[in-house]
């Protein structure tokens, strides 16, 4: 896209309107936004599919509300929305069109890039993906030596990990419980070791995950993989066929690592990595819970598209959640984003949406190339709860930082959660609601002297409150669910990066790092030459080099 140059954001009038309106509302407290409106906490709340998002513990207004929505008029980002729906190349310097809607479009769906409808593509691969699973699930697809595939290790990193990784264990509940599922990402040996250790090589299929396929991490593992297959069976390059199966872009690598191109389920170059589980990607996911479960998760994706491509500013959640961000981070000098699930399946989800958000919205520079003065994407960070209570809350609850967060909650466990442990639910949500309660509204000291507590621990027991969360409900942690979820921070991800101008598909901050590992490594082996680098590093490297003995 050939976007005008921009005005600089922090000049044009609704961000001086944002900064004016910062300044009249002051401190302004939570408590008594709720005393003015008693209605508040069922005024400030938005439905999109199977989420209920109550948005009422902010520290805004009406007139907040108002202005974060001129900003978003002003900076074009339906504009920029529409963009990417109808494929253009938005994502600016590396020339590509942003479609990972297209991956949970309907069948009959059109949605063209360069002038093709990409639509039957994607379903030709979510078909052949499905005929596999099956085959996998039936066990009507063997190994090598004709035992029946027990095992699936998907080996990938970034994006071609993290998203089947946090969706599998987010639907733990709906997967065949008799498969074992792990994902390898790291290239510490450490990572394949303990996946493959205690598993029968005949009974493992490794899933090798990389959109470009030259990833040095996925490379090595897969290659250590299929050293440790052809090792454990005592056989030739002949079983890798049986065992190993690619999820790329790039068939030509695939071929040359000795995977057949006919086992390769491909996706495209206008699929970002960290926008990408929904695709090929997902492999390992549709085996675990099988081919209909994963279309409900794309038809959740698809309902909160459809809801961000055509609701109306006003109750346009993924809007309403960048907008809030961009408040805190631009006009209240918030420097993170908590993501509290209470839900144990959403142990990865955090982690996943560090790299959806830290790798789309970590930029400095403008789509200009320009520097922006303007803070951008947030440290994203969070564990679900109730473990962070028992360790970073106290930070949130009393520290000196603001730090808004998310509270996602489930009203029923999950539907196969041993019976005696079903009561425990309750427990679990009560600390969710108080949680929330506590951050919005504290403890003032006359609440904690009429309590008894002697004078010189009434400051340490006080409570300022006026923490800002949002708070999303759902009924049940279902596939549908789950994409709805994703689909929501993906678009409020894109609002930001509207907002602030920045290009929130690139990723070159990863480069720099991967060329110096590349310069270093040489360096690490013994008798080798230390290439000329940096007075530090060099000490670094050759004290590495004096413990291992080289
Ligand atoms: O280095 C960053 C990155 O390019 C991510 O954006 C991507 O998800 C990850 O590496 C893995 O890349 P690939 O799928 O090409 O192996």
């Amino acid at each position: 896209m050939n976007a005008e140059s921009r005005a600089r954001l922090d000049r044009i009038p609704e961000w001086t309107a944002l900064a004016e309106h910062r300044d009249q509302l002051g401190e302004v407290q939570l408590r008594e936004l709720f005393a003015a409106d008693p209605a508040r906490g069922t005024a400030y709340t938005l439905q999109v599919g199977d989420l209920h998002i109550d948005y009422s513990k902010h520290l805004v207004t009406d007139e907040t509300l108002r202005l974060l929505r001129d900003l978003a008029a002003a900076t074009d980002v339906f504009g920029l929305r529409d963009a990417m729906f109808r494929g253009e190349k938005i994502n600016t310097t590396e020339d590509r069109a942003v479609l990972h809607t297209a991956l949970r479009a309907p069948r009959e769906a059109v949605v063209e890039v360069d002038g093709e409808n990409v639509v039957p593509a994607v379903h030709a691969v979510l078909d052949k993906m499905s005929s596999f699973s099956e085959k996998v699930r039936s066990g009507e697809w063997t190994g090598h030596t004709g035992k029946r595939i027990k095992n699936v290790v998907n080996i990938g990193i970034g994006g071609s990990d993290l998203g089947p990784a946090m969706a599998y264990e987010a639907l733990r509940s709906f997967t065949d419980r008799g498969l074992t599922v792990r994902f390898v990402s790291n290239v510490d040996g450490a990572d394949l070791h303990e996946a493959v250790r205690d598993l029968d090589a005949a009974e493992t299929l490794f899933i090798i995950a990389s959109k470009t396929f030259t990833t040095i991490e996925t490379i090595t593992n897969a290659t250590s993989a299929r050293d440790w297959l052809l090792t454990e069976l005592k056989a030739g390059q002949d079983a890798v066929a049986k065992h190993f199966v690619a999820l790329s872009t790039n068939a030509e690598k695939v071929s040359e690592f000795g995977i057949d191109t006919a086992n390769m389920f491909e996706f495209w170059d206008w699929v970002g990595g960290r926008y990408s589980y929904d695709s090929a990607i997902g492999l390992s996911l549709m085996i675990a819970i099988g081919p209909d479960r994963f279309r409900e998760m794309l038809d959740g994706f698809h309902l909160v598209d459809e809801h961000f491509r055509t609701a109306p500013a006003e109750s346009n959640v993924p809007l309403l959640m960048g907008l809030l961000g961009i408040w805190y981070g631009n006009f209240h000098d918030a420097q993170s984003h908590a993501v509290l699930p209470y839900s144990h399946y959403l142990s990865k989800f955090t982690a996943y949406l560090q790299q959806l958000d830290m790798e789309s919205n970590g930029k400095y520079v403008d789509r200009d190339g320009k520097e922006v003065d303007w803070q951008t994407g947030p440290v994203v960070w969070g564990t679900p709860g109730t473990n962070g209570q028992h360790a970073y809350y106290q930070l949130i609850h009393q520290g000196t930082k603001l730090i808004p967060a998310d509270f996602i909650g489930f009203a029923e466990p999950v539907a196969d959660l041993l019976p005696g442990l079903v009561a425990q639910h309750d427990l679990l949500m009560a600390n969710f609601f108080a949680q929330t309660q506590a951050l919005a509204f504290g403890k003032t000291p006359d609440e904690v002297r009429a309590e008894g507590v002697a004078e010189e621990l009434v400051p340490h027991k006080t409570f300022k409150g006026n923490h800002p969360t949002t708070t999303i409900l759902a009924k049940e942690l279902t596939p549908s669910v789950l994409g709805q979820l994703i689909a929501l921070y993906e678009h409020k991800v894109f609002v930001q990066g509207a907002v602030w101008n920045i290009d929130s598909f690139d990723q070159w901050g990863v480069e720099l790092g991967k060329v110096l590992a590349k310069r270093v490594e040489p360096a690490l082996t013994e008798g080798a030459e230390v290439p000329d680098l940096d007075g530090s590093t060099t000490a670094l490297v050759a004290k590495y080099r004096d413990l291992r003995g080289r």
